[in-house]
Parts: structure tokens; sequence; C-alpha cells
């Protein structure tokens, strides 16, 4: 994996190389890169077999570099928090409830909630480029819809989207 090949020049070249990873089996999301073109997890992506030509590794596009691989994610959590990503509920709780139970909605959330907020979509996204200041990117509207389509939710964060990620 293209992680595999970052850590062995971290440790055996040049140790000031700088990247983020974690759980190295694609569920944190830290490694998010661009590998040979694309934005991708680095700790999933296969290194291409074939060895005649060099493989490029940049940053997330378009994101201000902290420093070699690492990028400034501090807007796009920003855009994430402003959404309220929690469920939001008016009811209030029965005498003696604990949970609030998904229906046969759950279906909804299908395709939705296994995103691990790497940010490779937004950041390889050309309005998210020009427009970081008042567009939420597909990652965090993707996240919102999540909230909106989650029947236990009972708000609806329309008004938090039509703000256009001005943030306060
Ligand atoms: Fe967690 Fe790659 S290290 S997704």
């Amino acid at each position: 994996m293209y992680l595999d090949a970052l850590l062995h020049i971290k440790d055996n070249m040049d140790s000031s190389l700088s990247l983020r990873r974690s759980c190295r089996e694609g569920i944190c999301g830290s490694c998010a890169m661009n590998c040979d073109g694309l934005h991708s997890l680095a700790c999933i992506k296969a290194i291409d077999k074939d060895l005649s030509k060099p493989s490029i590794i940049t940053p997330l596009g378009h994101m201000f570099i902290l420093k070699d691989l690492v990028v400034d994610m501090t807007n796009f959590y920003t855009q994430y928090k402003s959404i309220e990503p929690f469920l939001k509920r008016k009811t209030p709780k029965k005498e003696g409830e604990r949970e609030f139970y998904q229906s046969e909605d759950r279906k909804k959330l299908d395709g939705l909630y296994e995103c691990v907020l790497c940010a490779s979509c937004s950041t390889s996204c050309p309005s998210y480029w020009w427009h970081p200041d008042s567009y939420l990117g597909p990652a965090v509207l993707m996240q919102a819809y999540r909230w909106i389509v989650d029947s236990r939710d009972e708000y609806t964060r329309l008004e938090k989207l039509s703000q256009g990620g001005q943030l306060n």
C-alpha cells in the first residue's frame, strides 16, 4: 500500500516526513492524500505493480499545507460541526424510554453512515476549491442528508444548509 511505502521512507530514509495515519485499515480517514492522481486512503490503496515509472504522492488538493502531506482540516471540520451531526429531538423521551428505536426507515441510511470523513471527495470538487468559505462540499452535505433522512431526528438542518457554510 502507499502508506507502507511512506512509513518505510519515514522509518528508514527521512524521519522528518510528516503524514497522518491511524487505523491503517480504511476506517479513520486520516491518511487521505493524492496517490498517482487520485485522492485515496493511502492505507488501502495498492501501489501500481508497474515499477518502471515513479509514483507521485501529494497532499489533498487545494488545501493549505501544514507540512509535507499534512493539510489544514480546520475549515472542513468547522463546516462539519456547523450541520450539527448528531441526533436532535423535539419530542421528549417517554418515561422509562432509554433509546429512540429506528424504524424500517433505517434502510435509508445505507450508503450514508459509512463515510469516514476523509475529505477526499470535497477536496476533489472544483466548486469546493473555489468556494471553500461558502460551499459545504459533498462530504458535509452528504452528512447533513444522513441526519435529514433519519426518521428519529426532528430537525431539518435546512436553515444551516441555506447559510451556505457561513459559520458563526
Ligand atoms: Fe485510517 Fe488510512 S490510516 S483510513
